[in-house]
């Protein structure tokens, strides 16, 4: 691939953003900050957020006590209408199955993964092939405003080291993982054995470390696929690594009641549920990962509270494979971090926009089947759009970096634009259309329900423009 560790290097310029901005001050609660200026430094840093202040003023008078010369200083203004907000952080989706979205029939999970998933992955070993899908996976979902993925690759070493290279060149932050599966698979993708499964491992590890040491853009994650996939003495290898390298871990848990029968009958001595065989193996740390918890106990979720892991909730995957509806209300109420993640391919969009509108959906329906039609249940716009920035950095660690728009933080951002039906000129109209008299409140919930890549019109990682809808 070259030498391209380069690209983890910052944009040379300082910035200047003007307009309006908007971010999560809470579970509940929006920020919005209008006619407002925040400085990015060239490290792609944010060093100072100035509320109420006219563009000309903040020239005047963040520059200098930043130092800044006017010259070397880019400015980026939002046109009246659009809004600064943090990039969206997809905390589960499988690079490797892009090419696969929609594709589902009506199968559920042990089936969707022998028909559709495996020949997927395996094929991936294919260096041209994987390229090809995995730098569209990139753009797509760069363009749909994800500034951060938790990506599973494939088994496949050669492959899985592509996608971190090409998350550096592409200026995406990331988490790849390569998968590890030693049982369920077909016989033609599989590890042939733990230890071949864990060394590996060990070489991604490596590689990724390789390119970008400090982990500014991409990190490594351990990635046993799923329990029914991995026997004991690798999931105990793999938490062994786990605390060696105190790197993250993702897996899935609890999405389907057959996985979760499979999961008992495969591990009758490793405690009694599920959340227990991943505790036996070291696997349930602060910086796992558990995607789905669809039907976990009671008993479960205090265990996973307990060990501080985190969940991805993936609504669009969990009605699309008929996985069931996880109570994300009960979760949040329990204490655990909660993010979004959109589950490719599992889940049928690349869109985390399109998650949370789910999610939003999907607690109307715990709602109605429990009975109640209460507001306790359901989520909010505001609740959704906290769990894809503030809530998904929780889940991957990242809460101090990413996530919102304050000093200190990185410039992971996107420039969101909706349509304005009495601009004549408008380059693109999109499917949200204002008419004038909405709150912003009322802006962001249609944004919410009805916006997509057309309303994502820039995007920056570090600081780094990284999209540009043209
Ligand atoms: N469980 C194990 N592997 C997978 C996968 O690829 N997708 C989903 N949704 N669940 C899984
Ligand atoms: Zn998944």
């Amino acid at each position: 691939m070259g030498d391209i560790g380069f690209e983890t290097k910052p944009p040379a310029k300082n910035k200047l953003f003007h307009g309006t901005f908007i971010h999560s001050k809470a579970l509940t609660e929006l920020e919005y900050l209008h006619n407002a200026a925040v400085a990015v430094d060239s490290l792609g840093t944010i060093v100072a957020v100035s509320p109420d202040t006219d563009l000309t003023k903040a020239q005047a008078t963040l520059l200098p006590q930043l130092n800044w010369s006017f010259d070397d200083t880019e400015i980026v203004v939002a046109k009246p209408g659009q809004f600064f907000f943090p990039g969206f952080i997809d905390t589960h989706l499988h690079a490797s199955q892009y090419p696969n979205v929609g594709l589902f029939g009506s199968s559920t999970l042990l089936d969707w993964l022998n028909t559709y998933t495996f020949p997927l992955e395996a094929s991936l070993s294919s260096l041209p092939k994987a390229q090809k899908v995995y730098s569209r996976v990139i753009r797509k979902t760069l363009s749909h405003g994800t500034t951060t993925a938790a990506y599973y690759a494939t088994i496949d070493v050669p492959a899985t080291n592509l996608l971190a290279d090409l998350c550096l060149s592409s200026g995406q932050r990331a988490l790849i993982g390569r998968v590890c599966m030693d049982q369920l698979g077909p016989a033609y993708y599989l590890d042939e054995s733990p230890a071949e499964s864990l060394a590996k491992t060990k070489q991604c590890i490596e590689h990724v470390l390789s390119r970008d040491p400090q982990m500014e853009l991409i990190t490594p994650i351990i990635t046993p696929r799923f329990a029914p996939a991995c026997s004991a003495p690798l999931m105990k290898e793999l938490g062994r690594l786990a605390k060696e390298t105190d790197l993250p871990v993702q897996t899935h848990i609890s999405e389907n009641k057959n996985e979760i029968a499979l999961v008992a009958s495969l591990f009758p001595d490793a405690g009694s549920s599920y959340a227990e065989v991943y505790d036996t193996f070291g696997l349930l740390t602060p910086k796992t990962i558990l995607a789905h918890a669809v039907h976990l106990t009671e008993k479960e979720a205090d265990l996973v509270r307990e060990r501080r892991s985190k969940v991805s909730h993936c609504p669009c995957s969990n009605s699309a494979i008929t996985s069931g509806a996880a109570r994300v209300r009960w979760l949040l109420d329990k204490g655990i971090e909660v993010g979004l993640g959109t589950d490719m391919s599992g889940g049928y969009s690349p869109s985390v926009l399109e998650a949370a509108r789910h999610a939003v959906l999907v607690s109307r329906h715990i709602c109605m089947d429990e009975g109640r039609s209460e507001e306790r249940d359901k989520l909010s716009v505001e609740e959704v759009l906290y769990l894809a920035t503030r809530g998904g950095a929780k889940v991957v660690g990242m809460e101090e970096k990413i996530g919102g728009l304050e000093v200190g933080m990185e410039w992971d951002v996107q420039l969101v634009g909706l349509h304005d039906v009495d601009e004549e000129d408008a380059e693109e109209e999109g499917n949200v259309d204002v008419f004038g008299w909405e709150s912003w409140e009322e802006k962001i919930a249609k944004w919410v329900y009805n916006g997509d890549d057309r309303n994502t019109k820039k995007v920056w990682v570090r600081g780094r423009l990284v999209h540009e809808r043209k």
